[in-house]
């Protein structure tokens, strides 16, 4: 099929890049020159894994533009929305970018069949609202009705980031939802390789294991565009749940670990996204409650498990630094390194990242603050340069005569550290491990106070 894709952040580019890899001609719109001219190099704006490699494996089927008039979308079948909609100040999305795809789109969708795919996460009637922006588009640009070639279709996605392409090559499920008939069985064709699993796997993607028929959920509008902040809140739920059994589990002497184990075994709870630390960030969890909340205010109602989640949340970050007040006393003029400004392994995004808050909240206790990361720290610097900030090449450097250090980020290369040389470097031999990632008894063996979450 021909398609087109506006948008070329982490979902953009990746359905853009899958898609092609499964044999359609895709054309990846975006606004912005400098990452479109990176693309047109065959090089990734973003840190994605296995990213750069599908590509250049894909190029051949792959355009880039910043071009409305060069995208083709006259003649093409399916234009995925995929652009960014984050938090306004009152907690509702901001459909700004959305707006704009829409009002471009219009004029545009007057020969094929065209499916237009909301595929960034939009509030409940987004998918009616573009179909109206492209009809008055349409009118605007051409004086008239539009011919009405076209259908409105929610396909939310469900990739994480830093392992997004298994997670769009190899999903649980595909959700479609539309009004239109024939928009479902455009993207049903479109997505048969995906949900029949018949394509041949790319060598550094491998198909896990067992792996056969992908179910394919087929709803309405609304439905599909709820499915998207209901999976996600109570993604953010779980974890907030176990963040708060990890506190009762600390004062009483369990452990949160043994915990998660024990319910995440009950097939009807799963094992997945159990892991207690300081919590959940990224540029999805926290926007995505916010917005549901938000949705939720304006039919008058509220919705106060999400609201508790994102509380019990966001109160993981002072426990960090009530926690090293607890053990240093003061903190005035001591150094915390911090390892990890990443908001999770294996991306180099900071939106909404624990480390942020934690470094801000120590350096306003008169802390100097000293942040490491294996990926993210040149985005950091560009970022944020004025937060008082000290930004560390390597672990090493971050830890040379520190009082603390606090793993935030569970990079796998800080299982790896020398800790036993870096203790006689530290002030003070205290680890606070924010994500339950370090080896508790080594450490404690090499003579570190080691502190984890509900162990
Ligand atoms: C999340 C969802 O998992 C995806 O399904 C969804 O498509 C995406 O949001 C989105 O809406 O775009 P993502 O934010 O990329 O994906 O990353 P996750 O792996 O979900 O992690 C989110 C945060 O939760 C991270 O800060 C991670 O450290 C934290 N987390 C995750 C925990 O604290 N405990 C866990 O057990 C799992």
């Amino acid at each position: 099929m021909k398609v087109v894709v506006i948008g070329t952040g982490y979902v953009g580019l990746t359905t853009g890049v899958a898609l092609a890899y499964l044999g359609n001609q895709v054309t990846c719109l975006d606004v912005d020159a400098e990452k479109i001219a990176k693309l047109k190099k065959g090089r990734v704006p973003i840190y994605e894994p296995g990213l750069p490699e599908l590509l250049e494996i894909s190029r051949t089927n792959l355009q880039f533009t910043t071009s409305y008039d060069e995208a083709g979308i006259e003649s093409c079948d399916v234009v995925f929305i995929a652009v960014g909609t984050p938090s306004l100040p009152d907690g509702n999305a901001d459909l700004t970018y959305v707006k704009a795809a829409a009002d471009a789109l219009g004029p545009r969708l007057e020969n094929a069949f065209t499916v237009v795919v909301n595929k960034s996460t939009v509030p409940i009637g987004s998918g009616n609202w573009v179909g109206t922006l492209l009809a008055e588009a349409y009118t605007r640009k051409k004086g008239s009705q539009p011919g009405g070639n076209y259908a409105v279709a929610s396909n939310p996605e469900f990739l994480r980031q830093g392992s997004a392409l298994p997670d769009t090559l190899y999903p649980d499920r595909v959700v479609i939802g539309s009004e239109e008939p024939r928009a479902i069985d455009t993207l049903t064709n479109l997505y048969r390789p995906i949900l029949n699993q018949d394509f041949p796997a790319p060598a550094h993607l491998p198909r896990p294991e067992g792996m056969s028929a992908i179910p394919v959920v087929t709803c309405d509008l609304a439905s599909a565009e709820l499915i998207k902040y209901a999976a996600n809140s109570f993604l953010a739920l779980k974890i907030s749940y176990m963040n708060e059994i990890a506190h009762l589990a600390e004062k009483v002497g369990a452990n949160i670990t043994q915990i998660a184990r024990g319910i995440g075994l009950d097939a009807r709870i799963g094992p997945r996204f159990l892991q207690a630390g300081i919590g959940w960030g990224g540029s999805c969890f926290g926007k995505d409650t916010s917005a549901l909340v938000a949705i939720a205010r304006d039919y008058g109602m509220n919705m106060p498990i999400i609201q508790a989640a994102r509380d019990v949340n966001y109160q993981q970050r002072t426990w960090v630094v009530d926690t090293l007040l607890r053990e240093l006393k003061i903190l005035k003029g001591k150094t915390i390194a911090l390892l990890g400004v990443a908001f999770k392994p294996n991306t180099d995004d900071l939106r909404d990242a624990p480390s942020l808050d934690i470094a801000q909240q120590l350096i306003q206790r008169g802390a100097r603050v000293r942040v490491t990361d294996p990926v993210a720290l040149e985005n950091a610097r560009r970022l944020y340069p004025d937060l008082g900030i000290i930004y560390c090449e390597h672990p090493a450097e971050a830890i040379m005569k520190a009082d603390a250090a606090v793993l935030v980020t569970e990079w796998p290369d800080y299982c790896e550290l020398d800790w036993a040389a870096f203790k006689e470097d530290m002030n003070f031999p205290l680890v606070v491990d924010g994500r339950n990632y370090l080896d508790r008894h080594e450490l404690e063996h090499k003579g570190y106070r080691y502190i984890g979450v509900g162990r």
